[in-house]
């Protein structure tokens, strides 16, 4: 392209040739644009040689705006072939990354089950295993259920030690899982009846061994042949196989509960400590047998309840009861299995 104005501009060839160099070695999509600006933007090189146009004779502008039109043409295919190229390099990158197969995978944290459900499987297994069903109930019971049905009358002192939580219906957050007892009768047409009721039960009670909300596993078994013997016989075989140990001694004391009769409290001792409360028991008051339906002419039965917590507590030798309501990761890691 001519001279215009005396100015000394780059001819159109030097551009190409310049544009061609920062185009093909620029390094990121920044100096792109950055060499597109210098060469095709409002004060970059090719305007201002268009700006020089008008001063050239009217005769050859037609043709020298021609050049200048293909090279802006060429400018910008050049741009778009470095990023053409800038794309391509980095896919090259990414797909040539290598993968080591020998790292070990990214693990995948599974839960685990808290101490007590542990205890409250490992009860039900045992019993299972030994015949009984396993039964439920509601945990807001009402008086009669909970109280009446199992022999407590209205103003029977027995129930001064099952304060507990009421709802505005008159109805309460169960004492104890005996309750089910009346249930589970009620609702099997005729004995054998032979079942355990795991759940929750509530007190107003909170120290480093009670806590409001507790569980229990209540056990009954109802047949024409049911002794106090057979009872002592299924508590000490699941007590044996709860702690693993065949050892352990079983001791019956002489208690009371309105809806058994005769009443124990059942101790265990291991090999090597102390006697320990661990179940109340006894046989079946026939009244209770009447409230569940059965006919107490025909059948006997015996009772026993367990606290679930006690137990855990003696598996795994856990000393504060509060720990396992805290959710303490760091308590409850420790019986997570593998
Ligand atoms: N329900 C009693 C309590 O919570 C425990 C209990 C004692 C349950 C004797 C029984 C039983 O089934 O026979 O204190």
């Amino acid at each position: 392209m001519p001279e215009s104005g005396g100015t000394c501009l780059p001819s159109e060839n030097t551009i190409l040739q310049d544009a061609t160099t920062r185009f093909v070695g620029a390094a990121d999509n920044h100096a792109l644009d950055e060499a597109k600006a210098f060469f095709l933007g409002k004060n970059g090189q090719l305007q201002t040689l268009l700006r020089g146009l008008p001063s050239l004779p009217a005769k050859e502008r037609p043709a020298v705006g021609k050049q200048l039109n293909a090279l802006r043409e060429k400018i910008e295919q050049l741009y778009q072939e470095g990023r053409d190229r800038l794309r391509k390099e980095k896919m090259q990158r990414t797909l040539s990354q290598k993968i080591d197969v020998t790292l070990p995978g990214r693990q995948i944290e599974s839960g685990g089950l808290h101490p007590l459900s542990l205890a409250t499987e490992r009860a039900e297994n045992i019993f299972s295993s030994i015949g009984f069903g396993i039964a439920d109930g509601p945990e807001i019971e009402t008086d009669y259920y909970n109280f009446t049905a199992l022999n407590h009358p209205p103003d029977h002192p027995a129930r001064s030690m099952h304060d507990t939580f009421y709802t505005s219906d008159g109805r309460l957050l169960r004492t104890h899982t005996s309750p089910v007892q009346i249930r589970h009768m009620l609702s099997h047409s005729a004995p054998p009846i032979r079942a355990i009721a795991p759940g929750r039960v509530y007190r107003c009670d909170h120290d480093a061994t009670h806590s409001p909300m507790f569980h229990q596993i209540e056990g009954i078994w109802i047949d024409d042949t049911v002794t106090f013997t057979g009872l002592k016989g299924v508590l000490g075989a699941f007590f044996r196989a709860f702690f693993d140990d065949d050892d352990i001694a079983l001791r019956f004391r002489p208690s009371y509960f309105p809806f058994t009769e005769p009443s124990a409290e059942c101790d265990i001792r291991r090999s090597d400590g102390d006697w320990l409360e661990v179940a109340g028991c006894g046989m079946i008051h026939p009244n209770v047998l009447v409230h569940g339906g059965v006919d107490n002419t025909q059948y006997r039965g015996f009772a026993f309840g367990v606290g679930v917590e006690r137990l855990a507590m003696l598996l795994y030798g856990v000393t504060d009861i509060r720990q396992f309501y805290e959710n303490d990761l760091r308590f409850l890691k420790q019986f997570a299995s593998e």
